[in-house]
């Protein structure tokens, strides 16, 4: 249950445990539609028998509604198999009408409880339950991470994956599986990655991987680099909480010991060669959701720096339109879980094309940082709370130091000028900390702004995807239809939405600098003032005309303009953390929501 608990963030429709007990014919079960703690009191007022092997599931509902009989576990064999499932199996309505037309009967509408019946089936035939799963898994399509364990087997547990996360914790005495070391960090930090189409078999003092035709598959273990306690809330309320205030680390320590004496970057992983990273002629980021703001943050970025066109494109829209992908294009692949299907299906597509992947990953060893090239991590540490904070501003650093790096290999800069870039970068932590520090106005502005119905966002530039982030931020948590757009885009045709007392937030550039577009914003805020908006201003502190400009005003430090949405990104999800928790909402559990998009 304690792993439950931490793997609850990648879905919380409903949930379930199976356990082998001491009846070699009968497993023990307990499912419930809701949250985990809705199971926790059914376990404690109808108690299952003690036992020592056991699987556990939290759901985000696919196939079939959040109800206890879609819950998994699901049981096959009249109690005697029991299988949990992440992913969605394909081709299940044609292999349920083949089960059904044999008389098996369905207990839900899931795409699940056909593998667990045909796991049933394979047993009944004498198979052992690894062997069964090799050739149930054989004939599935589509994204699984499948553990079934038999009550004939009783100190077994059997996993198989594709496109879907596994991995195994080895212990002492005992071992585990589990979709993220999450699950088990508090028992062991020793962890082995399952391979695409492996099926692994664990007892108390053995792990046995397979591939798909039961050949043992030899994997090294890693260690994971940190500790039960960066998962834990650290005196904070919330995760989200504690994890936007984790972000000065999570900059700081993604751009620790980056560059090596010859001003190469580090990667974590992997090679492309600079005589391709030299001769690309494009860049496409690849990413979904938060993680492709940071894309659009990096496009700003990259092609101010290196002179190379940036396009930055939603993974699920990319591999559908015929791209043009080529050996002289770089996929930069973001994603915090590493896991996000939308991106790995992406990803691979521009690899058959001959792209070189560099994937911008947080989590270790997952299917994105494996498949890649080349991968950087952002180490921002473990990212509980479901809509991402720290990831983002961890993601954003790593994309400024991959364009410092294309910059001078492709003699755009000199070391000279990376090294300054990298200076004022190497600032940003302690200047995020005095946002921080000084965030109790935005917080009191969030809790006197739950009623709100609307809230738009507005910024140029850089300022743009803070503007989208913010909006998509707000829909999340608070649950309020927030819009966020480019400034300039307003008056042709958003404008129509503006009426008396609506609030907009504004990003308004610095006025400093060159090509500074402070005072088009400026235009901007009086186009919405001058229909009676409410304008919520994030200025640069020493700006002496915003004030003018705004019904409430915050202030941040000043930095590069590339570099300031690590700044401007603070004020919006403290904004958006805050006005839920005044609504009375789950901050780190948002309705409908799951960490980890692992189906398409
Ligand atoms: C929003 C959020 C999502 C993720 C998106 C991609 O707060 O968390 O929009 O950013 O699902 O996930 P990753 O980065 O894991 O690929």
């Amino acid at each position: 249950m304690a792993g439950l608990a931490r793997l609850e963030y990648r879905g919380y429709d409903s949930a379930g445990i199976a356990v082998v007990t001491a009846d070699r014919e009968h497993l023990a079960m307990a499912k419930k539609a809701g949250k985990l703690a809705i199971l926790a009191q059914e376990l404690k007022d109808r108690p299952l028998p003690p036992g020592t092997v056991a699987i556990g599931h939290t759901r985000w509902a696919t196939h079939g509604a959040p109800t206890d009989s879609n819950a998994h576990p699901h049981m096959a064999a009249g109690g005697r198999i029991a299988i949990i499932h992440n992913g969605i199996i394909e081709n299940y309505a044609s292999l349920r009408s083949e089960l059904e037309a044999v008389g098996v009967v369905f207990s839900s509408d899931t795409d699940t409880e056909v593998a667990g019946h045909m796991i049933a089936a394979e047993v009944d035939d004498g198979k052992d339950l690894a062997q069964a799963m090799r050739d149930v898994t054989r004939r599935l399509e589509g994204a699984f991470t499948l553990l079934a364990i038999d009550a004939r087997e009783p100190q077994t547990v059997v996993g198989a994956r594709r496109n879907s996360p596994l991995v195994v914790g080895l212990g002492d005495g005992e071992n585990f599986l589990g979709s993220d070391v999450v699950a088990f960090i508090e028992y062991t930090k020793k962890a082995l990655e399952l391979g695409q189409d492996e099926v692994v078999e664990i007892t108390p003092d053995r792990v046995v991987v397979t591939d798909a035709s039961g050949a043992v598959v030899a994997r090294a273990p890693y260690t994971i680099d940190w500790d039960a306690t960066a998962a834990e809330k650290g005196g904070f309320s919330t995760f989200m909480e504690k994890e936007i205030h984790d972000e000065p680390a999570a900059v700081a320590d993604t751009l620790r010991d980056r560059f090596n004496e010859f001003g190469k970057l580090k990667l974590d992983g992997g090679l492309i060669a600079d005589t391709i990273l030299g001769s690309i002629d494009k860049i496409i980021v690849l990413a979904c959701g938060t993680s492709s703001y940071a894309g659009l943050v990096a496009k700003y970025a990259i092609e101010h720096w290196c002179r190379i066109p940036v396009e930055v494109e939603y993974s699920h829209e990319f591999r559908y339109r015929d791209p043009v992908v080529s050996v002289k294009t770089l996929v930069v692949a973001i994603s915090q879980s590493g896991e996000t299907m939308d991106t790995i299906m992406a990803m691979r597509y521009a690899q058959q094309q001959g792209a070189s992947v560099i994937a911008i990953v947080n989590v270790q060893g997952s299917t994105i940082a494996r498949e890649a090239d080349a991968v950087l991590y952002t180490r921002a540490g473990p990212e509980i709370a479901v809509a991402s904070t720290k990831a983002l501003v961890a993601q954003i650093t790593a994309t400024y130091l991959l364009g410092m790096f294309l910059a001078e290999l492709r003699g755009n800069k000199f070391p000279g000028e990376v090294r300054a870039i990298l200076e004022q970068l190497g600032e940003m932590p302690a200047k995020i900390q005095r946002v921080l520090d000084t965030a109790e106005p935005i917080r009191a502005l969030a809790r006197s702004m739950a009623g709100e119905r609307t809230i738009l966002f507005l910024g140029r530039h850089v300022g743009y995807p803070v503007a989208l982030e913010g909006a998509l931020k707000l829909k999340e948590l608070a649950y309020i239809h927030a819009e966020g757009f480019a400034a300039g885009e307003l008056k042709h045709g958003p404008i129509a939405l503006v009426e008396k007392d609506l609030p907009i937030f504004v990003i308004l550039p610095s006025p400093n600098g060159p090509g500074s577009l402070h005072s088009k914003v400026l235009s901007n805020i009086q186009e919405v003032r001058a229909r009676g908006a409410r304008t919520i201003v994030l200025a640069e502190e020493g700006d002496e005309v915003a004030a003018k400009y705004a019904s409430e005003i915050f202030y941040l430090p000043e930095a590069p303009v590339l570099l300031t949405p690590l700044l401007a990104l603070i004020p919006l999800q403290i904004f958006a953390c805050e006005l839920a928790g005044a609504k009375g909402n789950d901050v780190d559990q948002p309705r409908n929501l799951a960490k980890s998009v692992t189906v398409e």
